[in-house]
């Protein structure tokens, strides 16, 4: 059976782009496939250095894999730095990667031209990223559009690794939904817990109505025809609804008289019933933080196992058995 793998960092709230981009999709494997989903914590410390914070957002994205339908007792949940053999292996491909290869990395060009200080960390990010896939010989790794470059980089240094040492690292695979590309946040740009335009996939409902309507439109009136094909509202509705669903409302947004403010409160409604069995499951984990850190303890066991079988077999590839 085919090993699926992806992880979300412990960085802030789970959002509606994770979800749609990352968690849904890899969520379709979980009947036919082995499916391994992590919280990226030593990732999340290139930007998250509060103890409490690190530990709140370790647990929302903990408690957002299962109430969004992720049956980890059949599978593994677990968090990154539970296996620390993990940075182990970054060191391992980091030996056999050109400085060229991880300069190319967006997320370092961007913090670069941002004018930031670049600290390891961040320079090595897609390092460690390829540690976390090759670690548990993983075959598919559903992202979002964003990481693609990364996925791409570390069947790179597993080429090169193999290239080295013999047939050693599974080449991982990405897979990206073709048509839920990149989520767009409230002001319009990709939804991100960096730009601060997220929708939390499990806020409350009042917080969820604030959020969509504070969602930029333009100021045209109640009368007039509007499409919402061009809309950030209509781009958000596309995800939650079927097409039928869609051009039906769409249809009586052009023949006029309904507002914005309207086609929010629509969204609103759509997004919120799909949500609320999931958001109910969510509350009361986040109330029984034990009942987290039990169900990570366990995915812990199992990762441990597996991880120490696949360094076990490169370490003996480099020679250190
Ligand atoms: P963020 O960008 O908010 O910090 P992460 O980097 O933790 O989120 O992303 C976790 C997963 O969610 C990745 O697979 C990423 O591609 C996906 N993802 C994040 N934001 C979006 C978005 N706006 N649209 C689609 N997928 C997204
Ligand atoms: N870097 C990814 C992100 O920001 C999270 C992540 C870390 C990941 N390790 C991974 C995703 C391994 C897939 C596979 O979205």
């Amino acid at each position: 059976m085919k090993r699926v793998l992806t992880g979300i960092q412990a960085t802030g709230k789970v959002h509606l782009g994770n979800y749609l981009g990352a968690i849904k999709p890899a969520l379709h494997f979980q009947s036919n496939h082995n499916c391994f989903f992590f919280i990226a914590d030593i990732h999340a410390l290139n930007s998250v250095h509060k103890k409490d914070s690190l530990v709140e957002s370790t647990l929302d994205v903990a408690a957002s894999w299962i109430a969004s339908g992720f049956d980890y007792k059949n599978h593994l949940l677990y968090r990154q730095s539970d296996i620390p053999s993990v940075t182990e292996l970054t060191w391992y491909l980091g030996v056999v990667t050109g400085m060229g290869l991880l300069q190319r990395s967006h997320v370092y060009k961007d913090a670069t031209q941002k004018g930031k200080e670049v600290n390891f960390g961040v320079f090595a990010y897609p390092l460690l990223m390829a540690a976390d896939i090759l670690l548990y010989d993983a075959n598919i790794v559903p992202v979002g559009k964003d990481q693609k470059q990364h996925i791409d980089i570390a069947r790179d240094v597993a080429i090169s690794f193999n290239a080295i040492y013999g047939d050693v690292l599974i080449l991982p695979q990405a897979t990206i939904q073709n048509n839920v590309m990149t989520v767009p946040g409230i002001d319009g740009r990709k939804m991100s817990k960096s730009y601060g335009n997220e929708i939390p996939l499990f806020c409350s409902e009042n917080e969820l109505l604030k959020k969509i309507r504070s969602i930029k439109t333009d100021s045209s009136p109640l009368e007039s025809s509007k499409d919402l094909k061009s809309s950030l509202i209509g781009e958000l509705l596309s995800f939650f609804s079927s097409e039928d669903e869609f051009n039906e409302y769409n249809l009586k947004m052009l023949q006029g008289g309904i507002g914005w403010g309207h086609a929010k409160d629509h969204l609103y409604e759509i997004i919120n019933q799909k949500l609320t069995p999931h958001r109910k499951v969510y509350i009361d984990l986040m109330n029984d933080k034990a009942q987290i850190m039990t169900i990570l303890e366990d995915g812990r066991n199992k990762a441990k196992e597996h991880a120490s079988r696949v360094l076990q077999r490169i370490r003996s590839a480099i020679g250190y058995s």
